[in-house]
């Protein structure tokens, strides 16, 4: 009874592509270039995928697990194993929030960039005759940038209106592989430009000289670690929403394998797409935050031009979008979930329409900010937290309120609440009670493979990294 009113998963494919669906997003093809772009390229990428190895699959066993076994969303579920564990849940919810606000800029960002690319298929001119350096007119362009973060979230918001399975699962299936194949494309395309190669190296010609800098090394660490959880939507509750609606014949641990593996993969592709893109059509690496949408102008108006230009990138914004979409519904589909939830505890008539609406415009409100200070530019209509306080790069405590609405709520939910919550959840599922995956995952009939591998990732592996990246965050509380 209970079960149906919260909904279910209609299919193992259907739940499958809607893990994927959410873990594949902004984080592979916006954030993962820019951040191995800012960091050093090769270093960053191998630290990367160590963590996605020792950290990011193990979490998401537990968390698919700590899902299924309670039947509840991220903040029921801690409050189901002990009254005491409770904030943990509630923690993790923080994060989704926060993350969605600056979520759904970028995202209103990308769909601009798709319609721009539609209009000039029919020869209007889509980028307000800026051409390919629209995206700083864009960040200065107020009445746009609230335009497009309300249309991305009334989307993202009468997706989840429509419930588990008739929103987000019909929306996931589709998607993903076409936004692979439309990846390759590009990623040839950009392979054949001159100069190109220099983008591969960055990548991928091993250069160890970072680990020989603790201080950067830690730097890059702590940046590699909150780009996994983003990326792989782990120790934000997520995936605990997932499991609760997951029924309890399907494989536990071949999920948690797959969603880490396809989101790498994406990853790594926009990263080819990327970096070379850069090399090829001289754009800086190191950036920051523009990087995506000032590389890939160049690829389509200036590389591939005219009407073959204007389609590929109307494509791939499109596909962007939809990526983004799938996971922004998945941030809002936590949020809305865990007050689902104690409805139902509380006896009452769920109301997930009023409570997604409730979420999206409070997410709106603390998106403003994020869509008008021009990423901390200066001289925009909303000014950044640093220049709120009047701090310059050389005041003590400038890092923790960094430069812009975007980089500040990003810095609260992967430099501090999602290593905490991961440690927090490493900790109980170590030690406190380190039966529950494996008894959860065969509880299915299926063998739990690997024990060895996860209690020690659990016990020992996080625990440290995570006190490491928690330590590398508050120490540039006092820089
Ligand atoms: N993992 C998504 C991305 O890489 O874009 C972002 C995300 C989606 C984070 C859903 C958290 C989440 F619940």
């Amino acid at each position: 009874m209970e079960t149906s009113k919260r909904g279910q998963w209609g299919s193992s494919f259907g739940f499958l592509m809607a893990s994927i669906g959410s873990a594949i997003g902004l984080g592979n093809l916006w954030g993962f270039p820019y951040k191995m772009g800012k960091t050093g390229g090769f270093a960053f990428l191998i630290i990367y995928l160590i963590l996605v190895a020792l950290v990011g699959i193990v979490l998401m066993l537990g968390e698919f697990a700590l899902g299924r076994k309670t039947g509840k969303g991220a903040g029921g579920a801690y409050a189901a194993l002990a009254k005491k564990y409770s904030f943990i849940g509630y923690m993790a919810v923080i994060s989704p929030f926060l993350i969605l606000a600056f979520y759904a800029v970028l995202g209103g960002m990308v769909l601009r960039y798709c319609l721009g690319f539609l209009v000039q298929i029919f020869g209007f001119d889509g980028f307000a005759g800026q051409g390919s350096s629209f995206f700083r007119w864009l960040l200065y362009s107020d009445s746009s940038m609230l335009l497009f973060l309300v249309l991305f979230m009334a989307c993202t918001m009468v997706i989840v209106m429509g419930g588990i399975k008739g929103g987000i699962e019909k929306f996931s299936k589709a998607v993903m592989p076409a936004l692979g194949v439309i990846l390759v494309v590009i990623i040839v395309f950009v392979a054949i430009q001159p100069g190109a190669i220099e983008g591969y190296k960055f990548m991928f010609q091993p250069d160890f000289s970072l680990f020989t800098e603790p201080g950067s090394f830690f730097e890059v660490l702590k940046t590699a670690s909150g780009q996994m959880f983003f990326s792989l939507s782990v120790a934000m509750g997520i995936n605990i929403t997932f499991g609760s609606y997951l029924d309890k014949k399907k494989n536990l641990q071949r999920n948690a394998v797959m969603v880490p593996l396809f989101d790498t993969l994406f990853a790594l592709l926009a990263g080819m797409m990327i970096l070379p893109a850069c090399a090829a059509f001289g754009e800086d690496y190191a950036q920051g935050p523009g990087l995506l949408f000032a590389s890939m102008q160049k690829v389509f108006l200036d590389g591939m031009g005219g009407a073959a230009g204007n389609i590929m990138g109307f494509l791939f914004y499109f596909l962007v979008f939809i990526a983004a979409i799938t996971s922004s519904i998945a941030l809002l589909e936590v949020l809305t979930a865990a007050v689902v939830d104690r409805q139902l505890d509380h006896g009452k008539e769920p109301r997930r329409k009023k409570t997604a609406l409730v979420f999206a415009i409070l997410i709106f409100l603390i998106g403003i900010p994020v869509a008008l200070d021009a990423l901390g530019s200066g001289g925009a209509t909303i000014k950044a937290p640093y220049e709120l306080l009047g701090l310059t790069p050389d005041s003590p405590g400038y890092a923790m309120w960094n430069d812009c609405w975007l980089d500040f709520y990003d810095m609260i939910t992967e430099g501090v609440l999602m290593p905490l919550g991961a440690l927090l959840m490493s900790l109980l599922l170590g030690w406190v009670m380190p039966n529950l995956v494996k008894d959860e995952c065969e509880a299915s009939g299926h063998k739990f493979k690997g024990a060895a591998y996860f209690k020690f990732c659990f016990r020992f592996v996080i625990p440290v990294v995570m006190v490491i990246v928690l330590a590398t965050q508050i120490q540039s509380f006092f820089l």
